[in-house]
């Protein structure tokens, strides 16, 4: 049975329970989440062949602590980068090291910023140089994903809806939906209930309300959905060694819809890509 309670005075940790947020947390978190999105436009003029992951990690850390803002992940159950850089394919929690990136190459920028306990989580990838056309086709497909997924949220339809249209449009094209990593409810915590899949059926998950603060963040694989862990217990990649992407966007559930707080005020949601 779920519950939802008012976020205003539930305590704060995941007791399983849905927060329901008001006027002044959606305040917070287009804050949260616009800082979000100008580090990812920002990214989009660093990222060139020869550049390292740490590079890319002490510009998230830099731009966060200049603009009042930490980094989510720092010290987040171990992880010790103020971001993720998930390479080809890296599915996801590539840890940023010394490595340049080289041409061809498809990298996952994954940053959340906590301003003022607000919690802005948003990925985007981008292409390094010039990249193959199965890979630009994997990203567009996954952008896809990510926005027919948001545009089956509503009050009164249930979470599964997500998954299912995100499945659906996936399966179509010929890749493959990760099951091992969700999107989650998010806010005054980082990782919260609810879970939200990115397969699944319409009828499956909990009701939307008004008030919902949740990610999706759909991986989607050229290959076989299935991943592992590396040793670093971090780094998860497609057993077959197939490419992997994910777009990753914060949204809050309004009356009639819902409002993408991590949009890109610059046009550069699908860096590198054809608008
Ligand atoms: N930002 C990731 C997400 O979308 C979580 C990263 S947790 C870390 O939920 F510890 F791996 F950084
Ligand atoms: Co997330
Ligand atoms: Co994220």
């Amino acid at each position: 049975m779920v519950t939802y309670l008012d976020a205003d005075t539930a305590p704060l940790r995941n007791t399983g329970q849905i927060r329901l947020y008001g006027a002044d947390a959606f305040e917070g978190m287009r804050k949260a989440c616009a800082l979000t999105s100008q580090c990812l436009d920002q990214l989009a003029a660093i990222v060139a062949p020869g550049v390292t992951t740490n590079t890319i990690d002490r510009f998230v850390f830099e731009f966060g602590m200049d603009n009042g803002a930490l980094p989510a992940t720092l010290n987040y159950r171990g992880y010790t980068k103020s971001t993720c850089t998930s390479i080809n394919h890296v599915v996801c929690h590539g840890i940023p090291d010394d490595k340049p990136l080289r041409d061809g190459d498809i990298v996952n920028i994954d940053v959340t910023y906590i301003l003022d306990g607000w919690h802005g989580d948003s990925s985007r990838m981008y292409p390094v140089g010039t990249v193959k056309r199965a890979a630009e086709r994997l990203m567009e497909v996954t952008h896809e994903c990510l926005m027919r997924g948001i545009a089956a949220i509503k009050p009164g339809v249930r979470t599964g809806a997500i998954g299912a249209a995100i499945q659906t449009y996936a399966e179509a094209e010929r890749c493959s939906v990760v099951r091992d990593f969700c999107g989650h409810g998010v806010g005054l915590l980082f990782h919260d209930a609810p879970n939200i899949l990115h397969y699944g059926t319409p009828n499956e998950g909990v009701e939307m309300r008004e008030g919902m603060i949740f990610t999706v963040e759909p991986m989607i694989n050229l290959g076989r959905p299935h991943v592992k862990v590396l040793s670093d217990g971090w780094t998860a990649v497609t057993r077959d060694r197939s490419l992997s992407a994910q777009y990753e966007h914060t949204i809050g559930v309004t009356k009639d819809g819902c409002e993408i707080f991590t949009l890109s005020r610059n046009g550069l949601d699908r860096p590198g890509l054809p608008s």
